[in-house]
């Protein structure tokens, strides 16, 4: 029998960003605590780190716990931020052998002492690192962010009719980092849910069914080839419409 052919990446997308979703249904589906589905989603992030190296990705965000998600049960709350500690002991020496450069988005204000410390090690030990640029969105929203944008600018005291979209860019947490070329949300949900709200206007967006736990590097590289099917116009058209006679 013929093997069918596997298809080659052509485009890479230079900064993907995912919505980990769907780690309490897996866990709901195999009749166990939603803790274990948030542990194995922490499987699948390492599997999906290693793949973005693979695939030459040069900067990955993961949205880990939003502003919104205090809301929570408290022992939810609380067996996540153990899982975000743990990770961070655990994980950070194996990114920084492997290149990867730590960055949080958020605001650390209301992490415990102990996280901010965590987090703040990972970054300065991995600063230098060049391979893959790895943001962790944790106490992350989206509409906080312009908020807080909007206060730093306003304590510079910078006049507003020199306020611009450069001017926003450059106070987000993301300010050294280039907007998302692609954002994944898994598990079939479709909403943005206060995700890269700014830097995502002209992402290119894709949603999967797939479970975050089960989202692996076969899922990652369908992405990265649905992604290479879609024409990016950033309101404009596309080079190939450019040539055509406009009809309005
Ligand atoms: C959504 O599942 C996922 C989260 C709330 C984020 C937490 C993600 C992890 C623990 C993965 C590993 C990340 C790090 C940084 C170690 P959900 O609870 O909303 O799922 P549901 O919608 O099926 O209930």
């Amino acid at each position: 029998m013929l093997k069918k052919k596997k298809q080659e990446i052509t485009v890479v997308p230079n900064h993907i960003a995912i919505i980990m979703d769907g780690n309490g249904r897996w866990a709901k589906a195999r009749f166990l605590p939603r803790m274990a589905g948030h542990r194995a989603g922490t499987e699948s992030l390492r599997k999906i780190i290693r793949a973005c190296i693979d695939f030459e990705v040069r900067y990955l965000t993961i949205y880990a716990f939003s502003t919104e998600n205090w809301k929570r049960p408290h022992d939810e709350v609380e067996g996540l931020m153990n899982i975000f500690g743990e990770y961070l002991d655990k994980e950070v020496p194996e990114l920084n052998e492997q290149g990867v450069q730590i960055h949080h988005l958020g605001s650390k204000q209301e992490l415990s002492p102990a996280l901010q410390n965590k987090m703040q090690n990972a970054i300065d030990l991995t600063k230098d690192n060049n391979k893959l640029t790895f943001s962790i969105a944790l106490n992350y929203g989206g509409q906080d962010e312009i908020v807080h944008a909007i206060r730093e600018i306003v304590k510079e005291g910078i006049p507003a009719d020199e306020i611009n979209k450069e001017t926003i860019k450059q106070h987000l947490y993301t300010s050294t980092i280039p907007d998302p070329d692609l954002v994944i949300r898994t598990s079939g949900e479709m909403r943005t849910s206060n995700f890269l709200i700014w830097q995502s206007a002209y992402s290119e967006w894709l949603f999967t069914k797939t479970l975050w736990p089960d989202f692996n590097k076969k899922a990652l590289r369908e992405a990265i080839l649905e992604y290479g099917t879609r024409s990016r116009r950033f309101g404009g058209r596309t080079e190939d419409e450019q040539k055509e006679p406009y009809h309005g």
